[in-house]
């Protein structure tokens, strides 16, 4: 636990919590103060080891499993939320996943797929924790805004990125989904933040670390030189969702060691 935590008393849903950015995430809320609801799709023993860890250094978690493009099992989940933690503070819609392809042999339902977990399913959690927000308001001491959303995006939401055409469409529409959101929300004090990683180590694209040779093609594409971390990630999250940040909403913050940078032009072009 944070010795100044943030976040003290909000409550939190981290969709996608059971591993990678998800989880990193969660456990930094968690450090500082916030409770948790660590939502997986399917693998519930992973969640319940992230509720571990974090009940382990004195937070609060709770898991709960919903599959985010499903409208019945995410309002089941806002639900227990609310039955659990009294409220919604901080969304952090963070459930993702890739199915690659080259263009034209990718299936409708590879597309589709996509789109359903990571736009769609953002829509539907952040309408949902709009609708707490909006219905509870500002609580004076608990923070300054009514409530905080966190899209997680990519660099590929500016990033073109051949044979992941579905990922990236999905990232772009993140993108407008965040900033629409934020210009429209934002006379109710809700912020609506977006977070655009880079090379993380995690599940999702391990083939492009777990070898020292895909490592080093991939840093390539990486200035400062090393992979990014979940909790580099999570501290990010954290600190967008405290009033520290309360003047930041509409935006997406880069956070990929330089990957943005266009690298190849470092030397000239
Ligand atoms: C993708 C990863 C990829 C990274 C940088 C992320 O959004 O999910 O697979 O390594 O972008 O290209």
């Amino acid at each position: 636990m944070d010795t100044n935590p943030k976040l003290t008393g909000q409550a939190a849903i981290v969709t996608g919590a059971d591993s990678g950015i998800g989880k990193g995430v969660a456990i930094e809320l968690a450090k500082q103060g916030a409770k948790v609801l660590i939502n997986y799709h399917h693998n519930e023993a992973a969640a319940d080891i992230t509720v571990g860890e974090i009940r382990a250094f004195g937070g609060t978690a709770i898991s709960f499993g919903a599959d985010v493009s499903k409208e019945p099992e995410v309002l089941a989940m806002f639900a227990e939320t609310i039955t659990q933690f009294g409220t919604v503070d901080i969304l952090v819609n963070n459930s993702g996943l890739q199915k690659d392809s080259p263009f034209h042999l990718m299936s409708l339902a590879d597309w589709q797929m996509v789109i359903d977990i990571n736009l769609t399913g953002q829509f539907l959690c952040s309408r949902e924790a709009v609708k707490e927000f909006m219905r509870r308001g500002v609580v004076e001491g608990r923070s300054r805004a009514a409530g905080k959303i966190i899209c997680m995006s990519s660099v590929h939401e500016v990033i073109p990125w051949g044979g992941h055409v579905n990922y990236a469409s999905s990232k772009g529409g993140v993108m407008m989904l965040m900033k629409s959101m934020a210009q429209e929300l934002a006379p109710h004090k809700i912020r609506v933040m977006g977070i655009g990683p880079g090379a993380i180590q995690t599940p999702i694209n391990r083939a492009a670390w777990d070898t020292p040779e895909a490592l080093q093609k991939l840093l390539t594409l990486v200035p400062y030189n090393r992979i990014g971390l979940p909790e580099d990630i999570g501290k990010l999250a954290a600190w967008l969702a405290s009033d520290e940040a309360d003047y930041i909403t509409g935006t997406t913050t880069f956070i990929d060691g330089g990957m943005t940078l266009y690298p190849g032009f470092a030397d000239n072009g």
